[in-house]
């Protein structure tokens, strides 16, 4: 077991055989060595630096019916809102003051924000924060909108893929989304020039091991700049409503070796991290996370967010908290950065 997790540290490299072998492993010195290898990987390329992204979630109307997901179209209980364009670019004035140079704009799909509108809003936020990155984290789109947001300056985007397994992939979402299409995103968005970035629920209904091996063979494949990790947890008004949570220890397990695979990947310690255990934050960072998304949406807005039950938004889950996380990072070690925060 050792000898493989040598040879991935070298050669950042296995079979999809190898990968499962690696996850289904219930030795505890494995794990030890696994965390370790981890840490001292994204330290010859990051150090002791964690980057931190000002989350702002836009808009919870959505046209997908994803099976998981809490802000699904057939969710009729979901309390629907969009921020104005007053509204988003204030959050990210007050993003900026707190010492965040990265915004993520995350919404579901929603067709009132056209693609000439998200243009439009990109080059607002580019033109006054011109230091700052600008990641865009809303959905499937045609390569033809994707390159218009990256001539208006959006810099990153995060799609994940959610699981590389064709079958799984059918048992979490409805027929009309399709593996293929989201994949085919993901080229597009590289091709373009974004850094992109991946990603995958951990314990979502009817994952195997099989499917999470396919996921690191994915990722190995892709080279993304960014990976998305997170535990599924049900949310009540979901067709996955009596479905189990995913487990925070597989989770740490595979940001670890998400970690070895690609050594400088922008890997963040997920809010589903912090909201299962609470120095899940802590525990994704000391697994060779490095980056943090603290919440800068209004309150109104947390509180309508809600991809799955008790997502947190409090705590070092809220942009203004910042102060709190730096503290808690300092505490093991780490330093919370005022930087753009590129992947390397
Ligand atoms: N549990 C955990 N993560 C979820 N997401 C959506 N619904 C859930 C859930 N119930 C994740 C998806 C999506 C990201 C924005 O949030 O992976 O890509």
């Amino acid at each position: 077991m050792k000898t493989l997790l040598d040879k991935l540290e070298k050669e950042h490299i296995l079979s999809l055989e190898e990968y499962e072998i690696l996850l289904k492993s219930r030795e505890e010195d494995l794990r030890q060595i696994l965390f370790e290898k981890a840490d001292r990987t994204r330290r010859q390329y990051y150090g002791r630096d964690i980057y931190v992204r000002g989350l702002i979630e836009f808009t919870n109307y959505c046209k997908n019916n994803c099976y998981y997901c809490g802000i699904r179209a057939g969710n009729t209980k979901a309390q629907r809102y969009r921020l104005t364009e007053e509204e988003i670019l204030s959050c990210c004035d007050r993003g900026y003051g707190l010492g965040y140079r990265t915004f993520v704009l995350q919404g579901g799909e929603d067709v009132f924000f056209t693609p000439k509108k998200m243009a439009d809003l990109i080059c607002q936020i580019k033109e006054r924060y011109s230091d700052c990155a600008l990641t865009l984290s809303i959905g499937e789109h045609s390569r033809e909108v994707y390159k218009m947001w990256k001539e208006a300056g959006a810099d990153r985007y995060l799609l994940r893929h959610e699981t590389a397994d064709k079958e799984h992939y059918r048992k979490l979402h409805p027929k009309e989304m399709l593996l293929e299409n989201r994949k085919q995103c993901l080229y597009d968005l590289k091709e373009l020039g974004y850094q992109v970035g991946c990603g995958f629920m951990v314990g979502s209904p009817a994952q195997t091991y099989e499917c999470l091996a396919k996921d690191l063979k994915f990722i190995e494949s892709f080279q993304p700049h960014m990976v998305g990790i997170g535990p599924f947890i049900s949310h009540k008004d979901t067709p996955f409503a009596d479905k189990e949570n995913g487990s925070v220890e597989l989770t740490l397990r595979l940001l670890a070796l998400v970690r070895l695979i690609v050594p400088n990947v922008l890997l963040p310690a997920t809010t589903a991290l912090g909201t299962l255990r609470d120095n899940g934050r802590e525990l994704g960072i000391l697994a060779g996370a490095n980056v943090c998304m603290p919440n800068l949406s209004p309150e109104c807005a947390r509180e309508n967010y809600m991809l799955y039950d008790k997502k947190l938004s409090t705590g070092e889950e809220s942009a203004e908290e910042i102060e709190n996380l730096r503290k808690k990072m300092k505490k093991i070690g780490y330093n919370v950065v005022v930087h753009r925060g590129d992947c390397k």
